[in-house]
């Protein structure tokens, strides 16, 4: 298994439902490493981009109108498989589908409200990462817990 860096956002609606710490808390206790984070006002220039790959289908424009109506938190984990143990952590893009036990599947009902964003392959999470920070804005550092998550 390797180490990687992947990308997730806590949205607009868990920012306003007061859920920020909750969802950190995660990360923390599973021994995942936040390595950068900060909260954003997200402009339409970089919801745009973020969401580019969607651009065209009919949810593009309610997506980028949600993601810009209030704050974000933004974040860098760092971890081992972390791309798709975030995913897993994160559960299925609907959160009507969504495993309780999951982000989403615990604390949303609604795949245009869904809490949280999590980068889905290698390539988007080196995108995304790009694309919300740089290199200067993420944390080099150990934390006192990695001796006692991997051998
Ligand atoms: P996210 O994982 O951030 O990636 C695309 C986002 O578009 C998704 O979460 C939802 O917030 C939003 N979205 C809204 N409707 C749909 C849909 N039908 N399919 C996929 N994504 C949707």
């Amino acid at each position: 298994m390797q180490k990687e860096q992947t990308f997730a956002m806590i949205k607009p609606d868990a920012v306003q439902r007061g859920f920020i710490g909750e969802i950190i808390s995660r990360f923390e206790k599973k021994g995942i490493k936040i390595v950068a984070m900060k909260l954003v006002v997200v402009d339409r220039k970089l919801a745009e981009k973020h969401y580019a790959v969607h651009k065209g289908k009919p949810f593009f424009e309610p997506t980028v109108k949600y993601i810009t109506s209030s704050p974000v938190v933004a974040m860098v984990l760092e971890g081992l498989n972390v791309i798709e143990m975030v995913r897993g952590m994160t559960g299925t893009t609907d959160p009507q589908k969504a495993a309780m036990g999951t982000i989403r599947g615990d604390y949303g009902q609604f795949i245009g409200r869904n809490i949280i964003h999590a980068s889905d392959g290698k390539e988007t999470a080196s995108f995304e990462i790009n694309l919300w920070f740089t290199p200067k804005d993420i944390a080099d550092y150990r934390r006192i817990d990695e001796k006692w998550l991997t051998e």
